[in-house]
């Protein structure tokens, strides 16, 4: 038996203590980190792998913000694939199977797949597939003869791009080009996508949106350690999922470093986050199985109750600072898991030395969250559980069984470690999300940070007595 000299520590027993600064303006200020060292993000914020959390909606909302999503694992394979590719559909410069026809068609084909699809453009192929014209709107314009053959009428002329070209490079060829349409084909001039100008202008609207090197939204997916999920794995990269999330309570064990290295030998530019953990020692080990971010928090979380039921946890301000002092410095990011109530929690943690936030509970009241609506005393919530949950268990039973009816014992033996709750309703993701970066960049002036890097190096905690935290809430008036 052993016990730790020093005491653990939790977002409530600390606060940062406000330095000298010359921030003028948050506008200054930069939220730019890391989910690994490959996945940049725009905002320190990732919505949780939990069943009323995350799924595609709520992926899509939080990439174009600028952070990222994680679907849970808590359906079929085939269903979390569909998911990833729902956000990765969802907002891309590349439209991947565009209309097409043949210089067989007439002018009145091409009127007709206008009017009905709305397309501006469409592109024309030989017998053998090839691309060898394209027919605008434009064309249409003055072309009264509807049996006339597409191949008089078309433009001959198609300026085409390899398949892999980046926005980047597109946007040089467009302007160079002076066109509206570049159809990427492979190098027998068969057609594999198209880049129009208006998909990338729709861009612009999100100009902090998190996305791949294809334009596509990232997106994350969580696993389990089971045989069968490096079969998901293979199909969620097959889908173009850009981080794999390892999820489970304990990962500080032989089941997440056999995964871990699995994952790493199979697909070595999979970029997988490990977790979850809450000790330094923990973290290394994790780091040498090969992972690219480490998630930390083992009980903190608002639907958990590992620690009243296991005993064990870790209080989260200590876990992080534990777990960052060993992570950063070998360059790869800390995810804070858990226990996120306030923007102030948010400062804290990355103050700690996180890179980002999983947020739970706090984004499960949103509009875009999965979890269902329910109104009590006239007041809207929506439902939150823990993964871990008597609830959460009997769907996943359910699922996997194909029945309802579960024996009652499978339903008396299950020890959960989560509960089953009600959060109040908040609104869009999108105005919660605002009023936590508005926190965040208020935390950051305070203590004369720039950005996150310099938060981890600036950030001084003083602790506080529970009369400090009594202090830091309204006190002594009736609120409205
Ligand atoms: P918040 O506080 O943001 O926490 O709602 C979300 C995190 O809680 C974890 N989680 C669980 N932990 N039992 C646990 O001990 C559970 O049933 C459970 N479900 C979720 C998870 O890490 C999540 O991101």
């Amino acid at each position: 038996m052993k016990i730790l000299p020093n005491t653990a520590l939790t977002y409530d027993d600390i606060l940062l203590v406000p330095q000298y600064s010359d921030i003028a303006s948050r506008k200054t200020l930069s939220t730019q980190t890391q989910l690994t060292e490959n996945l940049p993000l725009q905002i320190p914020i990732i919505s949780a792998n939990m069943d009323t959390v995350t799924e595609a909606e709520m992926a899509i909302l939080m990439a174009r913000a600028g952070g990222i999503g994680i679907i849970h694992r808590f359906m079929s394979i085939e269903e979390q694939v569909d998911q990833v590719r729902q956000v990765k559909k969802s907002e891309s410069f590349v439209v991947e199977n565009p209309i097409t026809l043949t210089t067989e068609h007439k002018v009145g084909d091409v009127r007709r797949i206008v009017e009905e699809t709305y397309t501006g453009g469409i592109i024309i192929l030989d017998a053998n597939e090839r691309v060898v014209g394209i027919i605008t709107t434009r064309d249409l314009l003055f072309e009264k003869d509807d049996n006339r053959s597409v191949s008089e009428v078309m433009s001959k002329k198609v300026f085409t791009a390899p398949t892999n070209t980046n926005l980047k490079e597109a946007e040089k060829l467009l302007h160079k080009y002076r066109v509206e349409k570049l159809p990427l084909v492979d190098k027998n001039n068969h057609l594999t996508g198209l880049i129009t100008v208006k998909d990338i202008l729709k861009l612009e609207k999100y100009p902090l949106a998190s996305k791949d090197e294809l334009g596509r939204l990232s997106v994350g997916a969580a696993i389990g350690v089971k045989a069968n999920d490096l079969e998901r794995v293979e199909k969620l990269l097959e889908a173009n999922v850009d981080a794999l999330v390892v999820d489970i309570a304990h990962g500080d064990s032989e089941l997440e470093i056999n995964i871990v290295k699995n994952i790493r030998k199979n697909f070595p530019f999979a970029q997988i986050v490990g977790g979850n953990v809450a000790t330094a020692e923990g973290t290394q080990r994790l780091i040498d199985a090969g992972v690219d971010a480490v998630k930390v928090g083992v009980g903190p979380g608002s639907i958990c109750i590992t620690r009243l039921v296991a005993g064990a946890g870790v209080p989260q301000f200590t876990a992080v600072n534990e777990c960052a002092k060993v992570a950063r410095p070998q360059g790869i990011p800390v995810i804070a898991d858990g226990g996120i109530r306030t923007s102030g929690d948010i400062v804290k943690a990355l103050g700690a030395g996180a890179s980002t936030v999983m947020l739970g509970s706090m984004l499960a009241g949103t509009e875009e969250s999965p979890g269902i609506f329910v109104t009590r005393g006239g007041h809207r919530y929506k439902s939150s559980r823990g993964m871990a949950s008597l609830q959460a268990n009997l769907a996943r039973k359910t699922r996997e069984n194909g029945k309802a009816d579960l024996r009652k014992e499978e339903v008396e033996e299950y020890v959960a470690e989560g509960v089953d709750a009600l959060v109040p309703y908040r609104g869009s993701t999108r105005e919660v999300l605002a009023q936590l970066i508005g926190g965040l960049k208020s935390g950051m002036s305070y203590t004369n940070a720039h950005s996150i890097a310099e938060l981890h190096e600036k950030a001084i905690f003083v602790r506080m007595t529970p009369v400090g935290l009594k202090e830091s809430h309204p006190h002594d008036v009736s609120l409205k």
